[in-house]
């Protein structure tokens, strides 16, 4: 494989761009080098993600486009990785005859070998799941990105269950990562000049390394890397530990933005998702998360028109939505996935354009909300850590607040990686103006006591 280059298009969640980082570095140990373009590319991947009919969608146009390539250049490989190989490796492989390689999310380690069997003409496949991958000696290489952001996946897999989520099939039971490859894995990232990691998984409240629990571990990195701000997703609202939101309050690293997925507000709903907590449960733990974290930004995941919902089951998410005035909501209609408990026990029968029309709705009124926090921002001082120059204009610079807002101000002398305290001088409904005031660290900004 040496000499090849490499490409690889990612889709869907964060756990996937982390999964890439991964498969980056087992390339590049194999001599294998990456570009960043498709066109340039001996080998290109898709790393794939099912969670949703359009996802999935997108993944197949991209790969007709790639056989286009392939036509006029017969050495050209094409894989997928992620969590669309295993339900369709057979239909990906002989059916439409786009790929030679298909690779689930437990398998990378294999994919040297994968790639041998295709150098001697075969299709390669492995979509083995694993009780124990985690991955856990391998340092991911960061090739896209800004340098000053990182991912850091602390488990993976998913044993939650919820009747709507693919998930636990395309990934597997739950396994935690082990300690010491975390801390020494965020040690290489503050080496290497990164200033923000958020460690991920896809219920990372239940991490569970010997005697480490999640809160633990959150103290754990945040005192051993002071100048380092932290954030972690996604947590599940059903055990979220309170010893965690104490901590958040006390430790100036610890970023104060929860997103905390709610789904839907009402309990009949939550039930027949299968999540293990009323709307009562929920409010209490927001009120929680609030009155413990003076000024905490809360965002969530919600979903509309799953299986029988009704117009007042609707209203409920709306009104929780209301009542929690999330900053940033990830909003979508519920779609259908094989092999899930929805799929196998309840009828998919909210019309589509009922689905579409509460969607509506509930983006609607987010973003009346958005707008209204956002305007309540402005005067506040904010510590802003620089990610680069903005999309709009290389005068100015964009980063985010601990809040996870985004903000873009003047440039100055200031760079990237660079830690600024600013005032908020004006708001779009997705971006904060501010002024800058002046360089600063986590260690001497001071944070504004409470929001009024
Ligand atoms: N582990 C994360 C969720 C990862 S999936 C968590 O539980 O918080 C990201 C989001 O996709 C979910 O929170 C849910 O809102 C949405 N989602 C999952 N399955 C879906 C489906 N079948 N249809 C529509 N949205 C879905
Ligand atoms: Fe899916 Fe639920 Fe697991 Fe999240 S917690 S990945 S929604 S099964
Ligand atoms: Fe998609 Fe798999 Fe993530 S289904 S959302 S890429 S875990």
């Amino acid at each position: 494989m040496t000499n090849k280059t490499f490409y690889i298009e990612t889709y869907g969640c964060q756990m996937n761009f982390a999964d890439s980082e991964v498969v980056n570095s087992i390339l590049m140990n194999q001599g294998m080098a990456p570009v960043q373009r498709a066109e340039e590319a001996d080998v290109i991947f898709v790393n794939t993600c099912s969670i949703r009919e359009n996802a999935e969608s997108r993944v197949w146009n991209r790969l007709k486009e790639f056989r286009a390539l392939k036509k006029n250049r017969g050495d050209l490989t094409v894989g997928v990785l992620g969590c669309m190989a295993e339900r369709i490796r057979e239909q990906i492989i002989d059916k439409e005859k786009l790929v030679d390689i298909v690779v689930g999310p437990d398998a990378y380690r294999d994919i040297p070998n994968l790639l041998a069997e295709v150098e001697d003409g075969r299709k390669a496949v492995n979509v083995l799941l694993s009780l124990e991958e985690t991955y856990a000696d391998i340092s991911p290489v960061r090739t896209s990105g800004n340098g000053v952001t990182a991912f850091v996946s602390i488990m993976r897999g998913c044993d939650n269950m919820c009747s709507f989520c693919v998930v636990p099939f395309t990934r597997g039971r739950e396994r935690s990562r082990p300690v010491q490859s975390i801390l020494r894995e965020i040690d290489e990232l503050e080496q290497q000049g990164y200033k923000e990691v958020t460690l991920l998984g896809q219920n990372v409240n239940s991490f569970k390394y010997e005697g480490t629990d999640f809160t633990l571990l959150m103290d754990e990195v945040s005192k051993r890397h002071s100048e380092i701000r932290f954030r972690f997703s996604s947590p599940h609202p059903k055990d979220f530990p309170e010893p965690l939101l104490h901590l958040i309050a006390e430790r100036p690293n610890l970023c104060k933005s929860i997103h905390i997925p709610a789904q839907s507000g009402s309990s009949s709903m939550l039930e027949r998702m299968k999540r293990p907590y009323t709307r009562e449960q929920y409010l209490e733990l927001i009120d929680k998360m609030k009155s413990i974290i003076s000024g905490v930004s809360l965002s969530t995941d919600i979903i509309a028109g799953f299986c029988d919902e009704t117009e007042d089951e609707h209203q409920d998410t709306m009104s929780l939505m209301k009542f929690v005035e999330f900053d940033l909501a990830y909003m979508f209609a519920y779609s259908e996935r094989e092999r899930t408990y929805a799929h196998r026990k309840y009828k998919d029968n909210v019309p589509d354009k009922v689905k579409k029309r509460r969607l509506t709705e509930i983006i609607q009124q987010q973003m009346s909300i958005q707008d209204k926090n956002n305007k309540k921002e402005i005067g506040r001082r904010h510590l802003v850590l620089v990610e680069g120059v903005s999309k709009r204009s290389d005068t100015q610079l964009s980063g985010r607040t601990d809040t996870n807002k985004m903000v873009v101000f003047d440039r100055e002398t200031h760079q990237k990686g660079d830690y600024i305290e600013v005032e908020i001088t004006d708001c779009t409904a997705a971006t904060l103006i501010a002024r800058p005031v002046e360089k600063s660290s986590i260690a001497s900004f001071k944070r504004e006591p409470a929001y009024a």
